[in-house]
């Protein structure tokens, strides 16, 4: 049986929490024998900062680039707010990012039926929704230079941020959503600001380009990012694979969680690109933060933390099936009405975060 080494950055806030669940989870598959994981612990953010006064150390990265995936629960929150800039909880994220070449993060957004009424949207908008959010995540806005506030004297300071794309960044997180929507619903929505932004002209451009070459089974359209915010709760379902750039994808894919039930939904894989024995970097994590209102209740939602697990089986261990029955787990115990405080819409009463693990491990065990 093949053994898997797993970096589990559980984090800060309600982080803890939920990797506890996804322990459980892992806990279980090598129990019943689908993989070997080795699991390695380590800290990130407010968790790093409070140890060592960084967001991430050395040894951690070191360890990062060693393990097959790295599992990361949630960083962030007020208490780290004075922190210096470079070593605020996020920093600890974006380095791994960065460091890593994770440049394609998947973000599925899978309405369950049993969930269509805890949407703020009505039932027929949300019902059966499956989408892919692919966004680009080591360029744009959060990495290019010049970033800087500059003092102008006399009370003025200037913010610089500067969004940055090059023809092969476009180009291969293109390749990752065109790949994708094969393998799904055939189809590629491309978001860009070009009536505004030469960066949105130019990814654009390539994005068009890289279709008609190698991509032509495909279907390809173009939506700027405005309006695609409006149509994704006017009508998702019209949606396959959409693939954007960094900020712009950011704020879709919170928009698109909330068509789920909760931002507590979401899981995410960020990948790099496939080196010689097509082994590819990775990481898994949840697309909240670390929900500093709730951390320490025990109420958290552990379901997002529970599906990165699952993409890590489907997009890091080529364990499809395995990712399937987490699905099909976490279906089932909605199903059945088990319901976390952000999910509860009228459901009589609510779980903790490990009564909902719990409950998942349970279901996933009759399905092993
Ligand atoms: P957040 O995602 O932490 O929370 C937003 C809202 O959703 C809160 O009301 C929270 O209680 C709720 N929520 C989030 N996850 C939940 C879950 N699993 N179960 C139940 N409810 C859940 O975003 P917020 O409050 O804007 O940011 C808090 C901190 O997290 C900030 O420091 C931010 O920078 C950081 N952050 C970290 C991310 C990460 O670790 N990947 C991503 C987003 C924000
Ligand atoms: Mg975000």
């Amino acid at each position: 049986m093949s053994a898997f080494k797993l970096l589990l950055l559980p984090g800060d806030g309600i982080g803890p929490e939920i990797a506890a669940e996804a322990e459980k989870v892992i806990a279980l598959l090598t129990r019943a024998g689908v993989a070997q994981f080795e699991i390695e612990r380590g800290l990130v953010g407010g968790a790093a900062y409070d140890a060592h006064g960084v967001a991430i150390s050395e040894d951690d990265m070191k360890r990062a680039h060693a393990a097959d995936a790295v599992l990361l629960a949630a960083v962030g929150g007020p208490k780290w707010d004075g922190v210096p800039y470079d070593v605020r909880p996020e920093a600890g994220l974006l380095r791994l990012r960065k460091d890593l070449g994770l440049f394609a993060n998947l973000r599925p957004a899978i309405c369950y039926p049993a969930l269509a009424d805890a949407s703020s949207l009505k039932r027929e908008v949300v019902d059966g929704l499956d989408i892919m959010i692919v966004r680009e995540l080591t360029g744009g806005v959060y990495f290019g230079e010049p970033k800087e506030i500059v003092d102008l004297g006399e009370g003025q300071k200037r913010a610089v941020d500067t969004q940055v794309y090059e023809t092969f960044e476009i180009e291969r997180i293109g390749r990752v959503a065109f790949e994708l929507a094969r393998k799904r619903g055939n189809k590629v929505t491309s978001s860009d600001k070009a009536n505004v932004m030469k960066s949105g002209y130019l990814w654009r451009e390539v994005v068009t380009a890289l279709h008609k070459r190698e991509y032509a089974d495909v279907q390809l359209e173009h939506m700027l990012a405005d309006a695609l915010a409006m149509q994704l709760v006017r009508w998702p379902k019209q949606f396959d694979v959409v693939v954007t750039d960094n900020l712009f994808g950011d704020m879709l894919s919170d928009e698109a969680s909330m068509l789920t039930g909760s931002l507590g939904m979401l899981p995410s894989a960020s990948l790099g690109a496939p080196d010689e024995k097509g082994k590819r970097k990775a990481m898994y994590e949840p697309c909240h933060g670390s929900a500093p209102d709730i951390a320490g209740k025990g109420v958290a939602n552990p379901i997002a933390m529970i599906g990165s697990v699952g993409m890590a089986l489907r997009y890091s261990f080529d364990l499809p099936k395995a990712a399937d029955a987490i699905e099909a787990a976490i279906g089932g115990v909605l199903a059945k009405g088990l319901r976390t405080a952000d999910i509860k819409g009228n459901a009589p009463s609510s779980v903790s975060t490990s009564a909902m693990g719990d409950a998942i491990v349970a279901e996933l065990a009759k399905a092993l």
